[in-house]
């Protein structure tokens, strides 16, 4: 028996799809046949066939309006908006490190590209009486780390928070939101840190791994997910076969939050 995710076709646009979790979305989505546009600064080491790539910084409202400017032009209109980008370079050093110009970074990356990219195309998808737009959060929304992650961990919790009354508002009017809340994901960047680690801790890959499990207080799995078993959940969460799920949060983290 086949499970068809019915996706061929649809008019998706995927922010921060270039790497690590937006990259496996985004590939995803492709060869299941929808029309993908992918958001990021710079151009892809691996660009998908098909997929058309968009220049734009979405943590500022003028890289936002390029992004959907370009998806109109591209795609004639839009059925699935996955908002993927997001991500902290905050220094370490708790409170203290982070000044006001810190704490808008993280917030403009982490929750206004999602505020703003919606704004711009849910009048679209509430005219046609149809759409879902995906927020990915993090379990640091619940679990936050206080290193270097304050801000990251707080604007996801917002991004959360909204997302949930984005729900509320406009499901009624055809439109579905749902939020995709991942752990450690072993992405390039993550596969690189952890050389770093090694390298500091004179210890090698697996050591570093153990050592990032369990500062997490352990990964009850054994392991981080792959970029590609985060991009088939929201492929099937973005799908019609997931139609009566929306205004809910899905946690991808092989057990890492000890509650709910
Ligand atoms: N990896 C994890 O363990 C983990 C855990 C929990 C949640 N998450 C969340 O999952 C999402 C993806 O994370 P990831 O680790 O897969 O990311 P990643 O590997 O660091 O890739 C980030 C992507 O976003 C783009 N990007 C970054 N800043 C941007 C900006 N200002 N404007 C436009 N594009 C930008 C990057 O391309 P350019 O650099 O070229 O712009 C790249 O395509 C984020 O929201 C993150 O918070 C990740």
């Amino acid at each position: 028996m086949s499970f068809d995710l019915q996706l061929a076709g649809k008019r998706v646009v995927v922010t921060g799809g270039t790497q690590g979790i937006g990259a496996a979305v985004v590939e995803q989505l492709s060869t299941l046949g929808a029309r993908v546009v992918a958001t990021a600064r710079s151009e892809p080491k691996r660009a998908v066939a098909h997929v058309h790539y968009v220049a734009a910084d979405m943590s500022t409202a003028d890289g936002v309006g390029k992004a959907v400017e370009a998806a109109g032009h591209h795609l004639g209109g839009i059925d699935i908006l996955i908002n993927v980008v997001g991500g902290s370079s905050a220094p370490a050093g708790g409170f203290a490190r982070l000044d006001d110009a810190e704490w808008a970074k993280a917030l403009d990356l982490n929750l206004m590209s999602s505020v703003r990219m919606d704004r711009a195309l849910l009048p679209a998808m509430i005219a046609q009486r149809s759409g879902v737009i995906l927020h990915v959060t993090s379990i640091q929304r619940m679990l936050p780390l206080h290193d270097s992650t304050i801000a990251y961990a707080a604007a996801k919790a917002a991004l959360s928070t909204y997302s949930k009354a984005l729900s509320k508002e406009v499901t009624p009017k055809g439109v579905r939101v749902i939020r995709v809340s991942p752990g450690w994901v072993e992405t390039d960047a993550s596969i690189d840190f952890l050389g770093g680690i090694a390298a500091n801790a004179g210890t090698d890959y697996e050591g570093a791994k153990q050592m990032v499990m369990d500062a997490l207080g352990g990964i009850p799995l054994g392991r981080p997910a792959k970029p590609s078993e985060v991009a088939d959940l929201i492929a099937f969460l973005v799908s019609p076969r997931a139609e009566s799920i929306s205004g809910t949060e899905y946690t991808i983290d092989g057990g890492t939050v000890p509650t709910s």
